[in-house]
């Protein structure tokens, strides 16, 4: 009897543990090229250079075209190309409607587009809507009020603190940490705002004008033949017009005064207006598909309290971006997480998305530590099994794919801006610089990415053996991340629902089932120990016998073991996708 009551209350934990949290699609769900493609974040400056001046170019990119054919990727995300002065690396744009001489020419371009187009890869380019380069032809008429530019930024007189001393008009910091998000111009005798660096001023969008701006710009390479955008800072556009202080951040007690996250910014993004403006360019990218059919993608990046994220979504009458980036597994999920934590951020996300939408899964970018050093190396294979194999697109940063950590750049090498800003005794923890480091893609010099006598930033010294050319000889990353771009095709995946369990502690696992297609189970062991698995109570109806189709590489298992799903071991750190058929 006591048997009994013990073996149905573990039924009803499991039963607990397992949730049916997507019910899939029906056999009529025809997926558009973004919801089945990969996007690939490519960090120009160093993915390839052709010139040897050490800084990765246009040239390169499009000379390394069958890197994508070879692993499955088909949509590349750009960052900006434009004409900068590379103050913030291209972050701040001098001309929308240039290519900046480091990267090649606008010939340089179009052969990209053409080369990439032939390949059947998509083109996305990174664009900056809410701020331009302190040296744009814009910025330097504004400063001299010259119509119409004058109000093209947003200016402001100041206030008289009590003893008559100018000051900005309120508390506001830039991202940067470098204090005021205001900055005086002697010029002008106007303080200006700069959400970011102060080389980095932002745009007026209450000025019609530059609303108009923008749109121009947009269009302008949308006709040069490019497939969506990925629209930088979305969240920053607008600011209330009240120029309110904003309310200090509960949790502030390590942080300086000057550090942004000291404060809450519940004046300076997600505004009302904001989404309204992502529903017009939504709008502008919709009108543009009416000409071949083919969807040009919006998505955009913002840091934002999660509701606040869902809404840049809109709603199937006023639809705001495809999606906006997922930043969850950067945000809400480290090193201590454990396998609920993770079921639950995925049931967060698929649950809260406005009905009818689509998910997606970032595991890393070019401003945040990469997935092999945020989490462990040996966790890289688990992590892609996640973002591929659950509904959704997945987004890939540069190198992802060959598990590279980030690479060290010391204080007297460290060239990021917001770095800079907090000195050598905190830059270890603001830096970027670590994971935009040249992607290694041979034994040769510089990791065959240069032959020029210096890079841009150093080379990780990994290189001599996480590079593409060695990954393909051996049970690697990038074989791993091959074998999922290629699974992911299967129906199962693209129809199929999805289930979650909390499986122990610290393995998470999720299955996807699709009529009589084949089965699919992921698990994922997040702890630092062995666990044995059994499957049996999790999926009654699954198979005595399961098949491994995909192994992490540190698994000692490879595709095509059997295994009993009744006692299934996962090493530290592993992760099985095991199938039915
Ligand atoms: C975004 C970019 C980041 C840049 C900032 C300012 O967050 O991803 O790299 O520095 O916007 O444009
Ligand atoms: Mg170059």
């Amino acid at each position: 009897m006591i048997k009994e009551i013990i073996f149905l209350v573990l039924i009803l934990i499991q039963i607990i543990n397992c949730e049916l949290i997507y019910s899939g699609q029906d056999a009529s769900f025809n997926p558009d090229w973004w919801q089945k493609e990969i996007i690939y974040q490519i960090y120009v400056r160093s993915f390839k250079d052709s010139d040897g001046d050490g800084i990765g170019d246009l040239r390169g990119i499009t000379e390394q075209v069958e890197h994508f054919s070879n692993i499955g990727v088909s949509a590349i995300w750009l960052t900006p190309i434009y004409q900068t002065p590379g103050v913030d690396f291209g972050y701040d744009i001098s001309d929308f409607e240039r290519i900046d001489e480091t990267f090649g020419t606008m010939s340089d371009f179009d052969n990209l587009v053409v080369t990439y187009h032939r390949y059947g890869i998509k083109i996305i380019l990174d664009f900056v809507p809410n701020h331009t380069s302190d040296k744009h032809v814009w910025f330097k008429k504004s400063v001299q009020r010259i119509a119409p530019y004058t109000d093209y930024y947003i200016w402001h007189d100041g206030i008289k603190n009590s003893e008559g001393k100018r000051m900005p008009p309120n508390n506001w910091l830039s991202v940067f940490n470098s204090g005021s998000a205001w900055k005086w111009n002697e010029q002008r005798n106007q303080y200006y705002l700069h959400q970011f660096l102060e080389e980095q001023p932002d745009l007026n969008f209450r000025n019609p004008n530059v609303v108009h701006e923008i749109r121009k710009a947009l269009y302008f390479w949308l006709e040069r033949g490019v497939d969506g955008f990925r629209l930088d800072s979305a969240n920053f556009l607008f600011e209330s017009k009240d120029l309110s202080n904003e309310p200090k951040a509960e949790n502030n007690t390590n942080m300086k005064d000057t550090d942004y996250y000291s404060l809450n910014h519940t004046y300076t993004i997600d505004q009302p207006e904001t989404y309204e403006l992502h529903h017009t360019w939504r709008e502008l990218l919709d009108e543009y598909k009416e000409k071949d059919g083919s969807t040009r993608l919006l998505v955009v990046e913002c840091y934002s309290p999660f509701n606040q994220t869902m809404k840049y979504y809109g709603n199937s009458t006023v639809p705001g971006a495809h999606f906006p980036f997922n930043f969850m597994l950067i945000i809400n999920f480290n090193r201590q997480s454990n396998a609920n934590q993770l079921q639950t951020l995925v049931t967060k996300w698929i649950k809260n998305m406005p009905k009818g939408m689509w998910p997606n899964w970032v595991l890393g970018n070019h401003d945040n530590s990469r997935i092999a050093s945020r989490f462990d190396p040996m966790l890289v294979d688990g992590l892609h099994m996640f973002q591929m194999l659950l509904p959704g697109t997945p987004v890939t940063y540069y190198g992802d794919e060959l598990g590279i950590r980030d690479t060290f750049v010391r204080w007297d090498q460290t060239i990021d801006k917001g770095a800079l800003n907090v000195g050598p005794e905190r830059y270890e923890k603001f830096t970027r610089d670590p994971v935009r480091a040249p992607f290694p893609w041979n034994y040769s010099i510089h990791g065959g990415f240069s032959y020029g006598e210096k890079t841009w930033l150093p080379v990780s010294p990994d290189y001599w053996k996480d590079n593409v050319q060695s990954e393909e000889k051996y049970k690697s990353h990038l074989k791993t991340y091959k074998q999922l771009t290629d699974l992911r095709k299967k129906p199962t995946f693209t129809h199929g629902n999805l289930h979650v369990y909390t499986i122990s502690d610290w393995v998470f696992g999720f299955s996807r089932s699709y009529t009589d297609h084949p089965t699919y189970v992921v698990l994922i062991n997040l702890g630092s120990e062995m666990e044995i698995i059994n499957l049996r109570h999790i999926r009654r109806s699954l198979p005595e016998i399961l098949m491994v189709k995909v192994s992490s590489i540190n698994s000692g298992f490879v595709t095509g073991n059997l295994v009993s799903r009744e006692y299934i071991t996962l090493r530290p750190k592993a992760a099985l996708t095991l199938t039915t058929s």
